[in-house]
């Protein structure tokens, strides 16, 4: 049965009980508006834990624009219906008040692996994302966290924290799971129109012709990568880059693992992709 748990006290008591009994505990954080990729999460956890809670918490510090964050969509209900048959454990979803709480004056900042790309574009987001997954680790207890390498950066981002912060959690990168014509699932997919949507999979078939182009040497792979994204339909691409796989900083020589990584705009919406190379 799955439970749905508001406060951390209630989660806590649970856990408490799990542990005494000596089962792995697994969480799989996530913002709700759930689909195929979360859900592949939540599988995993499954797989490798006694007890799974995947926590769904928009979470208001990780937001750089207002507008967004009210827009966001909640869809409990239809995401606790997904989970269900999963066998997931706990739907833990606070209250913005119960995680962040009036005197709440803590917050995590990180530099390094924090700082470019999506961090460079996104102020004080990485902030936001550390800050929760450090909160939600400790409200939890978890033993083993499931994130998506859909968001590569953040995964990182997440690796640095539990290591530098000591959080005795281990961290599981999980693969992007995509639709039948490569396009990344993102819950951002469904603001697309038709035929947005029939331009949308150009981003992930340029980053896989550029890829294969980089290892065989091709130094303007990346220039053509960003044209053919264009020359699809997308509007804007903020960027299309070769980076170190855990640093991400940049690539120097192909002998160590490496990913290149994108953010491009497509009708007013923002997707991004990441490929190992
Ligand atoms: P959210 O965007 O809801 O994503 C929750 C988790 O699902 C993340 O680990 C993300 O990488 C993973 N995910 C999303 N799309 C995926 C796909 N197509 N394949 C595999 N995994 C996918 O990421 C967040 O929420 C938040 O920043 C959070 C970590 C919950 C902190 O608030």
């Amino acid at each position: 049965m799955t439970q749905i748990i508001r406060t951390v006290a209630d989660l806590r008591a649970l856990v408490r009980g799990w542990k005494a009994a000596g089962d792995v505990v697994g969480v799989v954080p996530t913002m709700g508006a759930l689909h195929e990729g979360h859900l592949s999460l939540a599988r995993a956890a499954k797989a490798d834990c006694a007890r799974v809670i995947v926590t769904i918490f928009v979470n208001p510090k990780q937001f750089n624009n207002p507008d967004d964050l009210t827009k966001y969509p909640r869809t409990e209900a239809a995401d606790a219906d997904l989970l269900r048959p999963l066998g997931v454990d706990v739907i833990f979803a606070p209250s913005p008040d119960e995680v962040y709480p009036t005197g709440f004056a803590t917050a995590v900042t990180m530099a390094g692996v924090a700082q470019p790309l999506e961090g460079a574009l996104r102020p004080g987001h990485f902030d936001g994302v550390a800050t929760v997954v450090a909160k939600l680790f400790g409200m939890t207890m978890a033993d083993r966290g499931y994130f998506g390498q859909k968001d590569w950066q953040q995964l990182q981002v997440v690796k640095r924290l539990v290591r530098d912060l000591n959080i005795p959690v281990w961290v599981v990168g999980c693969e992007t799971i995509r639709e039948a014509d490569g396009l990344a699932m993102s819950s951002r997919n469904a603001q697309l129109s038709i035929a947005g949507r029939a331009i949308a999979p150009a981003l992930f078939v340029a980053m896989t012709r550029a890829a294969a182009a980089l290892r065989a040497g091709d130094a303007t792979a990346l220039a053509t990568c960003q044209t053919e994204v264009l020359a699809a339909g997308f509007e804007r691409v903020e960027y299309i880059e070769l980076r170190d796989a855990s640093s991400l900083d940049p690539a120097e020589g192909l002998d160590r693992p490496l990913r290149l990584l994108a953010a491009a705009w497509l009708q007013g919406v923002r997707l991004i992709d990441n490929i190992p190379l």
